[in-house]
């Protein structure tokens, strides 16, 4: 049941803290330094999936890359086709489904490995069809997920994701051994750390929602790894507010889409990476400059320089980036939860959905 909550997808936003204790504890971490292992000594690594759980490989694409700097490749699993002859024996191909049901995913899996690469499947059902085709096995412990929109079996999976590619990183030496205790230790606190999100953007949330109830469109920009977060995020208004919503890496808004920007147009920006302040900073002054609703997600230590260049802020706990990915999913999920139901709609039964996706 719902258990006092007017929707599941409200309640499984509300369970994201034992979501991702249960997930932590369910981690058996020999198991992921072994396949860390493997990823650093494959020959290339590929990452497929669908929907949100294409974002989530998005984020572990972005840290083999950029922490690893392994040559890691991540693509929606519905266009597999392209990658058929590239595919050998030493690669490995990570398909990401939270059901285990998808069929584009199920496909990209089977043509892999046809082709001899190794699959790592990271799933929420134990036994679903993608880990029982695969190589190797990664669950998080969600529980099941009820709502159409993906919410907590999405922070859960970038929980593993993230401990994945650390592991990664410490064999590849891309992370030294003092860096990786530092992200283990701050996803372990992960729990803790959106419980206090949860209920420190609420009312904020529930004011930008109404807000964004008027409008036809938004932008999602952010730079770094900030971007996966910010496309979840769009995909989540889309879907349950069914306000046209599209991401961008912030410095590509220059380059056509501010062209629609006007007077009020809401611009949500994730701010991520501390590593591109200053040039997020300048998107931000930009969309000002025309007159745009701007709204930032930023953690709390980024508040002295850029509190006030925003028309909202949504203050979020301090983390580095690799916890921040987390973090700043929860007030997307619940700007999208708030908007659709101000806008009279049924966030657990989106039109034209399905939970999951059997057709190609
Ligand atoms: O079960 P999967 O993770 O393979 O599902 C993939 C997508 O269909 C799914 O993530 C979808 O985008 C979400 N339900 C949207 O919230």
């Amino acid at each position: 049941g719902k258990e006092g909550y007017p929707h599941f997808m409200l309640k499984e936003i509300h369970e994201q803290p034992r979501a991702l204790r249960e997930t932590w504890a369910g981690l058996d971490m020999d198991y992921v330094s072994k396949l860390g292992k493997a990823i650093a000594e494959a020959r290339r690594v590929f990452i497929t999936a669908s929907g949100t759980s294409y974002h989530a490989g998005l984020i572990l694409d972005y840290l083999l890359v950029s922490l690893a700097g392994l040559d890691a490749h991540a693509f929606n699993s519905s266009e597999y086709r392209k990658y058929i002859k590239l595919v050998k024996e030493g690669d490995i191909l990570i398909a990401i489904s939270q059901s285990g049901e998808t069929i584009d995913t199920l496909m990209a899996t089977r043509v892999f490995r046809e082709r001899g690469a190794k699959v790592l499947a990271v799933s929420n059902v134990v036994d679903s069809t993608i880990p029982r085709e695969s190589d190797y096995q990664l669950y998080t412990n969600a529980g099941p997920e009820i709502g159409v929109a993906a919410t907590k079996t999405f922070t859960t999976q970038l929980m593993i994701l993230t401990a994945l590619a650390a592991n990664a990183a410490l064999h590849s030496g891309g992370m030294g051994k003092e860096a990786y205790s530092l992200v283990l230790n701050e996803l372990e606190q992960a729990p803790d750390l959106v419980n206090t999100t949860i209920i420190n953007v609420e009312a904020r949330v529930r004011h930008i929602a109404g807000k964004l109830a008027v409008k036809t469109n938004a932008y999602y920009l952010s730079r770094g790894i900030g971007l996966p977060i910010a496309m979840e995020g769009a995909l989540k208004m889309k879907e349950v507010a069914y306000v046209h919503a599209e991401a961008y890496p912030a410095g590509e808004s220059k380059h056509g889409p501010i062209a629609l920007v006007n007077q009020e147009f809401p611009v949500v920006f994730t701010v991520t990476d501390d590593d591109y302040l200053d040039p997020l900073e300048g998107n931000v002054m930009e969309m000002t400059a025309r007159g745009a609703y701007t709204i930032g997600i930023l953690p709390s230590r980024h508040y002295a320089k850029l509190g006030k260049v925003f028309t909202e802020v949504i203050q979020t706990p301090d983390a580095s980036p690799y916890l921040l990915t987390i973090i700043q999913s929860i007030p997307l999920q619940l700007l999208a939860y708030h908007t659709a139901v101000l806008r009279g709609y049924d966030p657990d039964k989106p039109r034209n959905l399905a939970k999951t996706v059997t057709v190609e």
